[in-house]
């Protein structure tokens, strides 16, 4: 319970560290206070929202936390702040495909990837330290556990063997539907045991090994795993997820914001971005519902 108060509470602080960032000028069209004139006290509501329900639902950070990474891959409805983001017009399941790190991709294809968002290696090293808190399906990493690179019964040789036997315990091979804590020791907390793990062989996920394989993230890695305070990555972590929020913003009259997040809005003679105000609150309210109901 207390863990769990820790999880909602960082990142309650994670958010509001997103809500109070200063808006950089080249993007005017996603700011900090987007609502300030047309309804000052949105974010506050949201801000409010979040903490009772992370409260009352700590395990929720986790799959809130993912969908807003999904989000900013696929180009989906959108509900972190900055506010004022606009969706685009389309959206498919299969676009959450190809935007999608593939939980088996090497290092070069994440910074490949991470690129092609105007995402830096270190966003990567960065927005991966996510993982501290939340699950993953036996299927994201069996492979891992007994098929690795094609071979049948082969175990990863990069993890370490303890850990893998522990996984196999919980992963029988042909399981695909259990799910498994990506940082063990804290999984509901957001700290800097996910870089500990990773530094000690014991990423769940091939993506998580993979920043070992690199000098610039494997050096962030290790320095966070011995770090005294988890300062630093908390202001990494808070500049690197603005930096994902900016991932294929709309300006200049493209896209709309929604009124209901699976569809794009009616034709109005009206639209404004001023109108679809109570639209993305709504939204945010709705999702937020939805999940809590799960
Ligand atoms: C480096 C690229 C990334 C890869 C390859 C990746 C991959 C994955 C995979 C495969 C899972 C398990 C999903 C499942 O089995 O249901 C997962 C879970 C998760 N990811 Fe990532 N991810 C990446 C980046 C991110 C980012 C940028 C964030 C957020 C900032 C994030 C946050 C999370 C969270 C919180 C979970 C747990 C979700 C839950 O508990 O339901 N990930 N990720
Ligand atoms: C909204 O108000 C906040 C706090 O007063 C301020 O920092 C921010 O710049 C304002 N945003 C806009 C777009 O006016
Ligand atoms: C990474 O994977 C891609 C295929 O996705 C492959 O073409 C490339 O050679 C691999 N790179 C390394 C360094 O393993
Ligand atoms: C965010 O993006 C800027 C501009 O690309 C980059 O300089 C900065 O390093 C990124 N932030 C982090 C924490 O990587
Ligand atoms: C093992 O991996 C290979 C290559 O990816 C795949 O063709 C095969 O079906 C896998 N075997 C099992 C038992 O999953
Ligand atoms: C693995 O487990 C054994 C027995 O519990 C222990 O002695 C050993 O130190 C562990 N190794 C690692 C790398 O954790
Ligand atoms: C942490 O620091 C100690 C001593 O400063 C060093 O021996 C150790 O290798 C470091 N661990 C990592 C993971 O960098
Ligand atoms: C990356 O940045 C460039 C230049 O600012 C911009 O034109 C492009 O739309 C951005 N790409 C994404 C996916 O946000
Ligand atoms: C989206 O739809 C609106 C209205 O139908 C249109 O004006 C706009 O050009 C479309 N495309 C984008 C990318 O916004």
């Amino acid at each position: 319970m207390a863990k769990g108060r820790g999880a909602a509470a960082a990142l309650v602080v994670v958010l509001g560290l997103v809500v109070a960032w200063a808006p950089s000028p080249s993007s005017a069209h996603v700011q900090i206070g987007a609502y300030n004139k047309t309804c000052p006290q949105a974010e506050d509501i949201v801000y409010k929202e979040m903490t009772a329900i992370l409260g009352k639902s700590p395990e929720l950070a986790g799959p809130l936390l993912r969908l807003f990474s999904v989000d900013c891959f696929s180009k989906g409805p959108y509900i972190a702040l900055p506010t004022g983001r606009r969706d685009g017009n389309n959206s498919v399941a299969s676009d959450v495909g190809p935007n999608s790190p593939a939980p088996g991709a090497n290092i070069t294809d994440l910074v490949a990837l991470f690129a092609k968002f105007n995402l830096t290696t270190k966003d990567l090293v960065v927005l991966s330290g996510a993982h501290t808190i939340g699950k993953a399906h036996c299927s994201a990493f069996s492979g891992r556990l007994y098929n690795f690179s094609g071979a049948n019964g082969a175990s990863d040789p990069t993890l370490d063997a303890n850990y893998t036997a522990a996984l196999r315990g919980q992963c029988k091979q042909a399981d695909v539907a259990t799910l498994v804590d990506l940082d063990p020791p804290t999984p509901t907390v957001f700290d800097l045991d996910y870089y500990k793990q990773v530094s000690a062989q014991r990423g769940l996920l091939a993506t998580d090994a993979a920043l070992l394989l690199q000098d610039a993230t494997k050096a962030y890695v290790l320095r966070q795993a011995n770090a005294s305070s988890p300062a630093e990555f908390f202001a990494d972590f808070a500049e690197s997820f603005i930096n994902m929020s900016k991932i294929g913003v709309l300006t200049h009259g493209h896209g709309e914001i929604r009124h209901k997040c699976s569809v794009v809005n009616p034709p109005s003679p009206t639209t404004s971005s001023a109108t679809s105000l109570a639209g993305s609150l709504l939204l945010l309210v709705l999702l937020l519902g939805a999940a809590t109901a799960v």
